[in-house]
């Protein structure tokens, strides 16, 4: 039997495997428990690359946040903002803009508590318990409990969540939810696991994924720009992720010399005008 340390909520299952938490893991973190690690370890015998992918993943994650702030967004809405690392949102944007306001929405308890207790007396951030398929609520409560301004730009982030929205939930509706509820010059950045590249692979990781608490669907190109309809892509477009705007010799941007398809990872940053 795991043991519940003090920090996992009571209502968690501790047996059944979390996407955030083999997400930490993944990341070198230590909010996991054995069946995450478990879980993981197996997505990682037929996708052995999967801790560059993350890596690569939050260092997107910072260029579009930096280049969100240089474009004058001071508020974020983080969909799916998963349990605090190394570089998380708000730093980012509050070193590039002193004062910004972020607000992260996770479904999972323990990215939610974990957020909550690091940084309730953080001024400017709010942690919501959330799920991103409500815009509506997600928004009004973002406004409401989270102080975001929704007659002001804001920049959503959608990174590594829309797998976890399975088409029959409608993503593309969702996305469109969020970009109606928000003013024209806001910005999308998303990123999302392609299965362009590795289909049998990847389909492999798809039903690992499938004994966690939220299975995920990679996503062709295609079918991401038809999700992202509406908003129109900053240079250069919907692309594999280590191509978006690289910062060369950027530590952990590109730790797999160029290979997309061992990433597997495209993405980009819309805006609505
Ligand atoms: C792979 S992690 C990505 C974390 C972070 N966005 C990043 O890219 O570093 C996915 C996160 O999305 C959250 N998530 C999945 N489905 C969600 C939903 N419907 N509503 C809110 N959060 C969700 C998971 O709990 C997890 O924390």
């Amino acid at each position: 039997m795991q043991h519940r340390p003090a920090w996992a909520p009571d209502e968690i299952d501790i047996e059944r495997p979390s996407v955030a938490r083999m997400y930490d893991w993944f990341l070198g973190g230590s909010h996991n428990f054995a069946c995450d690690r478990a879980l993981a370890e197996q997505a990682m015998k037929v996708f052995p690359d999967a801790p560059h992918v993350v890596r690569a993943n939050r260092s997107f994650l910072y260029r579009a946040v930096t280049a969100l702030c240089e474009l004058g967004i001071d508020q974020f809405l983080d969909l799916g903002s998963g349990i605090p690392t190394a570089g998380n949102v708000h730093e980012v944007a509050s070193a590039a803009r002193p004062g910004a306001r972020t607000v992260y929405v996770d479904s999972d308890p323990v990215a939610v508590a974990h957020a909550s207790a690091l940084l309730s007396g953080t001024p400017s951030v709010s942690v919501l318990h959330a799920d991103l398929r409500d815009p509506d609520a997600v928004l009004r409560d973002a406004v409401r409990a989270g102080g975001l301004d929704l007659s002001r730009p804001v920049g959503v982030l959608l990174v590594s969540v829309l797998p976890f929205v399975p088409d029959a939930d409608d993503p593309a509706g969702i996305v469109a939810a969020y970009r109606e509820g928000t003013v024209p010059g806001s910005y999308l950045a998303v990123s999302h696991g392609t299965n362009d590249y590795r289909p049998k692979a990847v389909g492999e990781v798809e039903d690992v994924y499938a004994n966690t608490t939220q299975p995920g669907v990679f996503r062709s190109k295609a079918e991401l720009a038809r999700i992202l309809e509406g908003y129109e892509m900053l240079p250069p477009g919907l692309t594999d992720l280590i191509h978006w705007r690289p910062e060369p010799g950027a530590l952990e941007s590109d730790p797999l010399n160029g290979d997309v398809s061992r990433y597997s990872l495209i993405g980009g940053v819309g805006i609505k005008r």
